[in-house]
């Protein structure tokens, strides 16, 4: 069982159905409602979690109700709980998610008490770091947070795979202390400092070469229905999506991001690891919600047998 170590948000999803997500200034009459857990980090730890993986989460929520809800939750799917943290004055994490009818999302988060999740309170885990075979983050807390726990994770020779979402420019630091870096290409074209249109046009190579161009050794660039870009040092291979029914694409990254540190902490090449990842992501996307859309380990066997 590969132990993978996630550090980064948990919020509380308020999800509304609505036939196309407004433009602004526009009122749209949606239907259905659902408060789901989510957060980028928490949803990576369940994704793990559910995937058969041994999980400890650090993460900071606050002293209300959904705080208590979040930590419920996460023990029920088994995750090491000892790291998360209650802060007295910022509230948990909140985001609002309008889903449309093609089950493409905005989502607007309020971070509360994820933004206090500090330096200090990754170095308080530092024993852990000893067991991981991979670490996991995506950018909903802060920077110097992330960067002390990828410098804690290469001490100890651990993988450290950086999920760049939200979209934001990263210290070269940061960079040259991951693994894998798994950025969608809009976030690769803030990372690289590309116009978003000008990066629409490029070739699988040049991606490749943008996105070693940042410091990394390795990296997979996620491109929804069109599949994903894994580069290495050699050469960077497209593999296809999986076609689904998408219902809703909320978390498909995480689970994406989650599904890739469970295999490469079990030891499956990069290859191998974003084909298991994709059907990961594809599986997400077919139900609503972000972590009740979570895949177990049985269900991504299952589907990867059928395709
Ligand atoms: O990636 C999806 C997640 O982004 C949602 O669960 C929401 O909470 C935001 O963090």
């Amino acid at each position: 069982m590969p132990r993978v170590i996630v550090v980064g948000s948990a919020n509380v999803d308020f999800v509304v159905q609505t036939p196309h997500i407004p433009r602004p200034g526009e009122t749209v009459l949606g239907h259905s409602f659902v408060m789901a857990m989510g957060g980028k980090g928490a949803n990576q730890a369940v994704g793990a979690a559910r995937l058969g993986a041994d999980v400890l989460f650090v993460a900071r929520v606050g002293m209300d109700i959904f705080g208590d809800q979040c930590v419920q939750t996460y023990r029920a799917e088994g995750i090491d709980t000892r790291y998360i943290t209650r802060d007295p004055e910022e509230a948990t994490g909140v985001a609002l998610i309008a889903v449309a009818a093609d089950g493409e999302n905005s989502i607007t988060v309020a971070s509360g008490a994820n933004m206090r999740l500090l330096p200090e309170h990754v170095e308080a885990a530092q024993e852990a770091f000893s067991q991981a075979d991979a670490l996991v983050m995506p950018l909903e807390v802060p920077l110097d947070t992330v960067m002390t726990a990828a410098r804690i994770a290469r001490a100890h020779g651990v993988k450290v795979v950086l999920n760049p979402a939200p979209a934001r420019t990263l210290p070269r630091e940061l960079l040259q202390a991951v693994d894998v870096l798994t950025p969608n290409r809009i976030e690769l074209a803030q990372l690289a400092g590309i116009a978003e249109q000008d990066i629409l046009n490029l070739t699988d190579e040049q991606l490749g070469q943008i996105l070693l161009g940042l410091g990394v050794n390795e990296g997979i660039v996620t491109l929804g229905a069109e599949g994903a870009l894994v580069i290495d040092r050699h050469r960077t291979v497209r593999i296809p999506a999986f076609r689904v029914q998408a219902v809703d694409t909320t978390a498909a990254g995480d689970a994406f991001n989650a599904g890739l540190a469970v295999a490469l902490g079990q030891g499956s090449d990069l290859q191998q690891a974003a084909r298991y990842a994709s059907a990961c992501g594809a599986l997400a996307a077919t139900k609503m919600g972000a972590q009740p859309s979570l895949p177990t380990a049985d269900e991504v066997a299952a589907f990867l047998a059928q395709h």
